[in-house]
């Protein structure tokens, strides 16, 4: 079985959940408490055991390439004013030479679309596919989850939650061959069901483990709901002839591609944060009156 070393970052979404915020600075890197989102999403896949960060891009974003690289000016100022904590955070988040890729979608085609774009960096083994707006919170990061249940299946791992009521109609939803503990084999998925036709009430919550199949399959995939190019489509697809294993992972996750799921995020950081916790506590508290 061939190890899963790169992941695919989705970055190129317009935002506009939560304009204005997202004008001009890109949703990925709002700040969730002291870092952006991103900073989150690459820390969790290295956690995993991600080598290789492929970014797709587009135009408008370019602020994500310089979060990764040196701000040269800005680290002289740190070093010559002794703040050598904050400047050790700043370098260690750095990318090692060759870690990241950077690949652009031109137009705003869809999410299948979008991964596609990433084939030829990728290449012909197992990858990782990441969405950033999702900040995911658990004792073993969610794409370390997502990893463990990898060695035990193969094939292509999906990892899913589940869907507050009423909502399973914004997402990807699974069809499971029974459920037995958290790992299950998956027999269907649709992305945004019509409200009331959900074949589980199990969503599709932004990690993704595929085998590299997959990009012929996008290739040739028309456009699916909403009239983009849907990867859950091109997955239901590749289930015709490969394994697919929903993972209901064990954490709670943050939508940060929404107001309040941002705001949810920053609250949740702050109060875990373990030299920040008791203030935050305090401060919301405080504002709850
Ligand atoms: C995408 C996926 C969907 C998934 C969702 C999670 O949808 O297509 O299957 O449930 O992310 O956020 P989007 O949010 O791009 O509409």
């Amino acid at each position: 079985m061939k190890p899963v070393r790169k992941a695919v970052l989705p970055v190129a979404g317009l935002g506009t959940r939560i304009l204005p915020g997202t004008k001009v600075t890109p949703k990925e890197l709002l700040n969730v408490l002291d870092r952006p989102i991103l900073s989150y999403i690459v820390a969790e896949g290295r956690a995993a055991g991600i080598e290789h960060f492929v970014f797709v891009t587009g135009r408008a974003k370019g602020a994500i390439e310089d979060y990764f690289d040196h701000q040269i000016e800005l680290e002289a100022q740190l070093e010559a004013k002794g703040k050598h904590d904050i400047l050790k955070q700043l370098r260690d988040e750095l990318p090692r030479p060759g870690e990241m890729s950077f690949v652009r979608q031109m137009a705003p085609l869809g999410l299948g679309h979008a991964v596609w774009c990433a084939r030829d960096i990728i290449g012909d083994e197992p990858f990782a596919v990441m969405l950033p707006d999702m900040v995911m919170s658990a004792k073993v990061p969610a794409m370390g989850q997502a990893m463990a249940a990898y060695n035990q299946t193969g094939g292509n791992i999906v990892v899913v939650e589940p869907c507050p009521e009423g909502q399973a109609h914004q997402y990807g939803i699974v069809a499971l061959d029974g459920q037995d503990g958290r790992l299950n084999r998956m027999t269907g998925m649709v992305e945004k069901p019509p409200k009331g036709t959900e074949p589980s009430n199990l969503f599709i919550s932004g990690r993704y483990i595929l085998q590299p199949e997959i990009f012929d399959l996008l290739a040739e995939q028309g456009k699916g709901a909403g009239g983009e190019i849907q990867l859950t489509d091109s997955m239901l697809s590749l289930l015709k002839t490969q394994d697919f294993h929903a993972l209901e992972y064990d954490g709670v996750t943050y939508d940060c591609g929404d107001k309040i799921g941002l705001l949810r995020a920053n609250v949740a950081m702050a109060l875990e944060h373990p030299e920040l916790g008791a203030a935050a506590r305090a401060a919301v508290t405080a504002l709850l009156g």
